[in-house]
C-alpha cells in the first residue's frame, strides 16, 4: 500500500484537495452495461455503480480493502484523529479498510506506542501488528475481550458497524442507533482524557438523546459526511473530540 496521505481524496469544502485526489482523481470514461438477461435490474445497477466508482477504482489501486478507507482518511483530513502512537479499537472493520488506514497513520508494528484492536462478526484476514476479533460486539463478553486486547486505554475508539439493512429507513436508523450506543458506553470505559469516538449513523431524526449523552461526555461532537460516502446514501457519522474522562 503507498503512503495513505498520497491518494487522500478531498472532504467536502475542506479546500485541502481539488477534487479527488490520484487513482480515485482520474476521470474515466463511464462503463455503461447493457441489461444481460437473467440480471435482475437492481444488480445492473449495483454493478454499474461499482464499476463507475472512483474510490472503488482507488481502494484496488491502492490495496485498500474496501472503498469505506477513504471516508476515513477524509474524516482524519478534517478532524486530526489519527496520529503516530496511537492506540486504536476499530468497531465493525471487517473488511478491514479503516484498520488499514489506522494501521499506516499510527505506525502500528514501528510504533511501540500504537495498538489496534478490531472487532467485526465477519472473519477478517490479518493486519500486521494488530489484534483481529471475530465476535458480535453486543454479546456480552465483546468489551471483556476488546479491552483484554487492548491491555490499557484508547486514544480513538471508531465505529463503522452496521447492521445489513432492512430497507425500511426508520428500521435501520433504530438499529444502527443501538450499536452506535453500544460503542459510546464502551467508549467512555476505555478512552484516554481527550480522546475521540467516530461513528456511523443512518440519518433518521432519533438521535436526539445520543447527541446529548454524547455532548455530555466529549467537549466537541460534529456530524460529518465525507465525500466518499454517497450522497444517496442515509449514512452520516459523528465525530466526538476531547472526551471529558
Ligand atoms: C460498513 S462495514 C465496515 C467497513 C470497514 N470500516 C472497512 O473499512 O472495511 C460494517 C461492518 O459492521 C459489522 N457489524 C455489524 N454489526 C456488528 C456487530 N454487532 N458486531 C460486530 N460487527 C458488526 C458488519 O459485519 C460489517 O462488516
Amino acid at each position: 500500500m503507498k503512503a495513505v496521505h498520497a491518494q487522500n481524496p478531498a472532504m467536502k469544502g475542506s479546500g485541502r484537495h481539488r477534487g479527488i485526489g490520484g487513482a480515485a482523481s482520474r476521470r474515466r470514461a463511464p462503463v455503461r452495461l447493457k441489461t444481460a438477461r437473467g440480471r435482475k435490474i437492481s444488480s445492473t445497477l449495483w454493478l454499474s455503480r461499482q464499476l463507475n466508482d472512483p474510490y472503488v477504482a482507488a481502494a484496488a489501486a491502492e490495496g485498500f480493502r474496501s472503498r469505506a478507507a477513504y471516508k476515513l482518511l477524509q474524516l482524519d483530513e478534517k478532524f486530526r484523529l489519527l496520529r503516530p502512537g496511537l492506540r486504536v479499537v476499530d468497531l465493525g472493520a471487517a473488511p478491514g479498510g479503516w484498520s488499514q488506514v489506522a494501521a499506516r497513520k499510527t505506525g502500528l508494528g514501528k510504533n511501540p506506542r500504537a495498538r489496534l484492536v478490531a472487532m467485526d462478526l465477519l472473519k477478517m484476514d490479518p493486519i500486521p501488528g494488530a489484534v483481529v476479533l471475530q465476535g458480535d460486539f453486543t454479546g456480552e463478553d465483546a468489551p471483556e475481550r476488546i479491552k483484554k486486547a487492548l491491555d490499557g486505554r484508547a486514544g480513538l475508539v471508531l465505529s463503522d458497524m452496521a447492521a445489513s439493512a432492512t430497507g425500511h429507513k426508520g428500521t435501520d436508523h433504530l438499529r444502527i442507533l443501538a450499536l452506535a450506543e453500544l460503542a459510546h458506553a464502551f467508549a467512555s470505559e476505555v478512552l484516554d482524557k481527550d480522546g475521540a469516538f467516530v461513528c456511523k449513523l443512518f440519518q433518521g431524526g432519533g438521535e436526539g438523546a445520543f447527541m446529548k449523552s454524547l455532548k455530555a461526555s466529549f467537549a466537541e461532537v460534529r456530524y460529518a459526511k465525507p465525500t466518499a460516502s454517497r450522497g444517496e446514501s442515509a449514512e452520516t457519522y459523528l465525530v466526538a473530540r476531547g472526551f471529558r474522562g
